[in-house]
């Protein structure tokens, strides 16, 4: 596949580093970031809009005060299967800071495009840690949600999808949750009850 990267930062790496066997593309609102992330991992370098077009999938791996304006630099065209792993959260405490979830509202600015929510509840260090987890993800594009299971397949996880794009707020919450507990010092995974 033809993966395009917006963001250089740790998760475009962790990502980046899974994803190797394909061609990758990333670019970043600094293009000798993306220069040297792109070096850093073998993959490529562009500006965004070009990192953007002519994808499979597109990963929005930008902190949440960046996504209006990388969707402005990028402008993902229709149709592009569009990755959000964004936890926009306040700090410490995990709780979310749009109205509505942030992978809607990600859809509602790049119109025509197929957001899913995926990749946003584990740490980058997942992707490459050889540990396979179960990553749940939503969206409304049977075609998108496909090309995103495969993604996560290649990281050596499973996705399971747990409903359309409006199931997204739900998720974000989890990792509100998650967050939330770390910075209590709780291990996350001690707070949830296990279901046979
Ligand atoms: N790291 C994780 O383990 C993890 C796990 C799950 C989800 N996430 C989510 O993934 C996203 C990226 O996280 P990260 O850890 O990779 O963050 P990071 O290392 O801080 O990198 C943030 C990226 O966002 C870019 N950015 C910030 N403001 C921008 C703006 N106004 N316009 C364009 N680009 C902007 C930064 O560009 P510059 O370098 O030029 O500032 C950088 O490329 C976040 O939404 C985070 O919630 C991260």
């Amino acid at each position: 596949m033809r993966i395009g990267i917006l963001g250089t930062g740790t998760l475009a790496r962790g990502l980046a580093r899974a994803w190797a066997g394909h061609d990758v593309v990333i670019g970043g609102r600094s293009a000798a970031k993306a220069e040297a992330l792109a070096a850093e991992v073998g993959a490529r370098a562009a500006a965004p809009a070009d990192a953007a077009r002519e994808a499979d999938a597109v990963l929005l791996a930008v902190a949440w005060e960046g996504v209006d304006d990388m969707l402005g630099l990028a402008a993902p065209p229709p149709g592009t299967v569009l990755i959000d792993p964004v936890n926009a959260v306040e700090h410490g405490v995990g709780v979310l800071l749009p109205p509505t979830s942030a992978a809607e509202h990600i859809a509602a600015t790049a119109p025509g495009t197929h957001v899913v929510k995926a990749f946003h509840l584990f740490p980058a260090a997942q992707w490459t840690s050889g540990t396979a987890v179960t990553v749940p993800i939503c969206g409304d594009d049977e075609r998108a949600l496909a090309t995103v299971s495969a993604l996560v397949t290649d990281t050596g996880s499973q996705a399971t999808v747990v409903g359309g794009l409006s199931s997204a707020r739900q998720l974000e919450e989890v990792a509100g949750f998650v967050i939330n507990l770390a910075f209590r010092g709780v291990d996350p995974q001690s707070a949830v009850p296990r279901v046979a």
